[in-house]
């Protein structure tokens, strides 16, 4: 293959992947520059192109060029936040990484390929601005609750507490009753465990029948959400900290009084834990780009789902930390190494979706129990739950017991719930985009949803979306 056909096929490669590519060879020429990037940068691709990038982009001083860094250096960078702002003044947030392309031990090349994150900047932005909106209104309704004739009001979207956890075998009653105890002192914890063995269920619990359970309860995914972005979201903005930033409370601020779940923790880059590890210290945050000291009183609860050691050893996870955070560790064995609780879990189950799905599955056969008592659940409780789930959404009418033909084993997934940084997989492959901004648009309407009791018109009028539209997102999140 010549030069142009591979420079054809790099440039379908970043068309289908989404992102703006700029290649230079080892002279600093561009060999490749894309449309896209044209556009962030604001030029056009006859301008760049064949030229030497020096030249080009002569207003950008060489030591703070990720390219001429990559070429010179052989330092790649990944995933640096850059601010442009487009032809019409609106700021573009992108997420760039740089390599070096070394053959035989000759840097040939430097490639740069950004990707445009401000769908989910804004996005970010959204959820903070409709938290604080809710917490604010649960505020004011919890003061006038008395006034509100026994209406129990029914806040976020699944509170669990204790009563909720199901499960009797020694190991997880041991577990259970260490829980129990960090719900009665106020110390921060560390809940460790693999995917689906209810460590959301724990933290809730631990928050809902604790000291704190009038406060507010938010919780926040360290991997789900670029890490430029994190550090926004947690400890807040402050104008003019940087381009077109506002003035917006973290989660720790809007979690005043109440628990911050960090799910995934570890997935947090080391440069941000040792700022959450000064927070918890000093017991006040700094809003980025700011200059006041606001003090704070949140409870952490975070979450693993590997052993801290293996963390700590890999780099992962901060020693001093891990010791700040878990003042209580908490260790949820996973579904394997308690299999007695299969049938009382498939009993639970069978109650709630019956209910859900209108059906009335009384039982299930000796062979489909043996069937679900012999897999190992590499998903626990989560999988084993959609087991049941799929199988009595199936059933038929009058039908009243599962046999092994109804449970079907095996259509799990270890990658679409195993955590793994999915702000990672999208910057990197473009995919899981879409599945993320889906996952903020859910968790959004369902909160909206639970502070208006269910009612849909009201719904849609604050989300200012039309009815129809949000049923029909209703029915697709089967919310
Ligand atoms: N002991 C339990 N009793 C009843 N339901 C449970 C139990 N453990 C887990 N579940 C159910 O399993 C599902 C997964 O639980 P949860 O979200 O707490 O897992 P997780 O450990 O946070 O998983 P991940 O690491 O993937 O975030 C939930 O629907 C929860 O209700
Ligand atoms: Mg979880």
């Amino acid at each position: 293959m010549n030069a142009k056909e591979y420079q054809a096929i790099l440039r379908a490669a970043a068309e289908v992947l989404g992102g703006a590519m700029h290649i230079v060879n080892s002279e600093g020429i561009t060999i490749l520059y894309n449309e896209e990037m044209a556009k962030l940068e604001k030029t056009q691709i006859k301008n760049v192109i064949g030229k030497p990038f020096r030249e080009v982009f002569s207003n950008i001083p060489e030591e703070e060029s990720t390219l001429m860094r990559a070429l010179k250096e052989r330092k790649p960078t990944k995933n640096q936040q850059q601010t442009y702002l487009n032809e019409y003044g609106k700021e573009i947030n992108t997420v760039n990484s740089t390599v070096p392309i070394i053959v035989d031990g000759k840097v040939i090349a430097a490639m740069e390929v950004a990707r445009d994150i401000t769908e989910i900047k804004n996005m970010s932005d959204t959820i903070l601005d409709l938290q604080s909106d809710l917490t604010a209104r649960k505020t004011s309704e919890e003061t006038s609750e008395v006034s509100d004739k026994g209406k129990a009001p029914q806040r976020g979207i699944r509170r669990y507490r204790f009563s909720d956890i199901i499960g009797e075998s020694r190991k997880f009653e041991e577990t259970i009753a260490r829980a129990r105890k960090a719900a009665n002192n106020d110390t921060s914890v560390i809940l460790y465990g693999e995917t689906g063995v209810g460590k959301e269920l724990f933290a809730q619990s631990i928050h809902y029948d604790g000291l704190r359970k009038n406060g507010p309860f938010l919780a926040q995914n360290c991997a789900a959400i670029p890490e430029s972005l994190l550090e926004g979201m947690l400890f807040g903005t402050a104008k003019g900290g940087f381009t077109g930033a506002e003035d917006r409370a973290g989660l720790f601020e809007q979690a005043n009084g109440g628990t911050l779940l960090l799910d995934e923790v570890s997935a947090m880059p080391i440069g941000l834990q040792g700022k959450l590890l000064r927070v918890l210290q000093e017991e006040y945050i700094r809003r980025v780009g700011g200059s006041k000291d606001i003090p704070i009183d949140v409870r952490i609860i975070s979450t693993i789902n590997e052993p801290a050691k293996e963390l700590i050893d890999r780099g992962a996870l901060r020693q001093d930390l891990y010791y700040r955070l878990g003042t209580l560790s908490i260790t949820i064995p996973p579904l394997r190494e308690r299999k007695d609780d299969i049938p009382l879990l498939i009993n639970s189950f069978l109650k709630k979706y019956n209910e859900r799905f209108d059906k009335e599955i009384w039982m299930i056969s000796d062979g489909a129990e043996t069937k679900l008592m012999k897999h190992d659940y590499p998903g626990n409780v989560r999988e084993l739950e959609n087991i049941i789930m799929a199988a009595v959404s199936m059933a038929d009418e009058g039908q009243h017991v599962l046999t092994d033909r109804d449970v079907e084993i095996g259509g799990y997934s270890e990658t679409a719930n195993a955590s793994g940084s999915h702000a990672e997989s999208f910057v990197e492959t473009g995919g899981s985009l879409a599945d993320y901004l889906a996952g903020i648009e859910e968790t959004v309407i369902r909160q909206y949803l639970a502070a208006n009791d269910g009612n849909v018109s009201k719904t849609a009028k604050e989300l200012g979306m039309l009815r129809q539209n949000l049923q029909h997102k209703i029915r697709k999140y089967s919310i």
